[in-house]
This record gives structure tokens, sequence and C-alpha cells, in this order.
């Protein structure tokens, strides 16, 4: 099959904050997954990040570091276009268009938005931050995107976008491809070491919350050493809340090692909580330790990846202005004509 006929996979992550092993193991290891049997293209979201301040070196560091992390944990820049949205002013531009087509109601009613908003002072919640739902919705359209791999805390995004298309469809003619959400096949959860009853972010400050996947080994098995567990000696899988602490130690290691539920269980048995703790953080170490080294192989040589990123941003804005073009045209904008 070429290239062209394969279904198309689109999927981002913010630039913001330090990519943890939850984004490694509910997302990019996904991804790396999908890149042969569909058509794949993987965006720094960096204008999403501009929803929340941001400081300014920080940003450009993160951008680049996030497209380095998607290399280093196995996507193949041969296979996957890899790319920052900015680069594609398509983006910013049917984000604009798509937004006199929402009503505020779909907005104001996002978990996401709900969520961010009361973190933040009234008065300083930027209007980006009520449009961010517009914007991932023309990163996903702009693709005539199939399948979305994200988290299941993206749905209501994923909902709003098929509405927002269909919408679009219905007004002006068929023109957007409906996408579907692909959700993790593990399924599995990754929580905060410091509270396992909140899943583990990147944008959580506190420390010893989050495994960063640029933490060094040390790091790593001190805070696997640290987490909040609970006064039991039980080690099982559980759904039971004042058990999450184990269980959360249980996923990653099930996630990390592959092998099933029993086998774990049987493997920790009889033994203690230290134990768990520290074959967790081992294992963990290990995951990480090529994925560091050819993250730190791609920081020392930075042209490789500057490289990676125009290709990608060439062959994206190609695909994006073939859909901008068409919803230009049927929504009466004037194209420019020379004679
Ligand atoms: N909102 C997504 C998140 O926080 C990031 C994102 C932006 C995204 N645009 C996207 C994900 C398009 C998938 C497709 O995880």
């Amino acid at each position: 099959m070429t290239q062209g006929m394969k279904e198309r996979v689109f999927s981002g992550v913010q630039p913001s904050g330090n990519l943890t092993i939850g984004n490694y193991i509910g997302a990019l290891r996904q991804w790396v997954a999908e890149q042969d049997a569909y058509e794949c293209f993987f965006c720094v979201v960096d204008l999403h990040s501009l929803t929340v301040p941001q400081d300014p070196a920080q940003l450009r560091a993160k951008t680049r570091e996030v497209a380095a992390l998607y290399i280093a944990s196995g996507i193949d820049p041969e296979k996957a276009t890899i790319f920052v949205q900015s680069h594609v002013s398509a983006h910013s531009e049917l984000a604009w268009i798509l937004s006199c087509m929402t009503p505020l109601g779909w907005l104001y009613r996002m978990t996401q938005f709900k969520d961010k908003a009361s973190k933040q002072q009234q008065e300083s919640v930027g209007a980006g931050l009520l449009n961010y739902p517009t914007l991932m919705a023309s990163d996903i359209l702009l693709y005539q995107t199939h399948g979305v791999p994200v988290g299941d805390d993206q749905k209501q995004h994923l909902e709003y976008t098929r509405d927002l298309a269909q919408r679009f469809n219905h007004l002006y003619g068929e023109t957007f491809t409906l996408p579907d959400i692909i959700l993790p096949k593990t399924g599995a959860r990754i929580m905060g070491l410091d509270n396992p009853n909140a899943k583990m972010s990147k944008s959580e400050v506190a420390e010893g919350h989050a495994v960063y996947l640029l933490d060094k080994p040390d790091v790593v098995k001190k805070k696997f050493m640290r987490a909040v567990t609970d006064s039991g000696r039980e080690i099982n899988f559980t759904e039971a809340p004042e058990k999450a602490g184990v269980n959360n130690l249980l996923t990653i290691y099930q996630a990390v090692t592959g092998q099933s539920q029993q086998d774990i269980e049987m493997y920790f048995e009889g033994k203690g909580y230290g134990d768990l703790k520290k074959t967790v953080g081992e294992a963990v170490t290990e995951l990480l330790k090529p994925l560091q080294a050819r993250y730190h192989e791609l920081a020392d040589e930075g042209g490789y990846l500057d490289e990676v990123l125009a290709r990608g941003a060439e062959k994206a804005c190609e695909v994006a202005s073939t859909t901008l073009s068409q919803v230009r045209e049927r929504i009466g904008l004037v194209g420019v004509h020379r004679n």
C-alpha cells in the first residue's frame, strides 16, 4: 500500500512542563505502534501552550525537547511527519474560522476549560483558553484525520471536534472527515506517585509527583522509593481507592514489562512494599536508558532535529493548505487573482 492510501492519524503534545512516563506509556508508545499502519502526523502544539502564561526561552527550549523526545521514543521521521504547530499557519487560520461557527455554550461546558480557568485569577483567564478546543479541532480537521490517539481526558474535545465538523459539513457541504478517538490499548492510567488518585501530569509542580522521561537514574529510583502507598502489605492489582498507590506501581510495572497481572502478583507474593518500589524503579530506569541516550545524541547534533522539523513543516503545510483552500472557497473568502 502506498502512503497516500493509508488512513491518517494525528496527535500532539504541548511543549509545557516535562514529559512524564505517563506521556510515554499512554501516548508516545502508542504512536510508535501506529506509524506503520497509518499515515501519521505528530505535532508539537506550541500554540496551545500559549493558552496559559509561558516564558519565551522556556517555550523555545521545550518545543525542541518535545520534538526530540518523539524521535527518542521511537517515532521514525522517515515514516511519520513530525512538526511544530506554529510552523503551519493554516492551524491558526482555520481556528479563527471555526471559532466563528462555535456556539459559546459548547466551549463554556468543556471540563478542561473549567478546571484550568478555576486555577487562575478570573481576570487573567485568556480568551485562548476558552478557544483551546477550536484550535485542537483545527489541528485534527486540517489533515482529514481518521484517528486521534489520546487519553480519555481528551474525549470531550474529540466530541466537540466531531460536532463542529458535522456542523460545517452540513452548512457548507462535505468538507471534513469525522475523526475517531483511539484510546490507549492497555487502558493504563498512570497516576501521580505523590497522590495516586490524580492522573500523573507534566504540569504538576510538586516534587515526587511525576517521573520525567529525562530524569537521571538515581532521581527515578528515589521518586519510586518515596511513592505514596498505604499501611497494609498486600501487593495486588485492585480498584480499592485506599490501595491506589500500590495499584499504580503495579500498573506501571505491567506497562513497562508487558507481563500478565497474574505473573506480576505471583512474583511479588511474600515481598514487601520496599521491594516493589525498588523493582519498579529499576524497570523504569532500564526503560528510559536507551530513550535518554538517543535524546542526548539528538540534542548534541541539533542540525538533524532542525532538518526533521523543516521537512515535517513542509509536508504538513501541503496537506493542511489543501483543506484550508477548500474551506476558504466554501465559506466565500475571495482568493488572490493575479493577471
Ligand atoms: N489537548 C491535547 C492534550 O492536552 C493536545 C492536543 C492539541 C492534541 N491538539 C491536538 C491532541 C490534536 C490530539 C490532536 O493532550
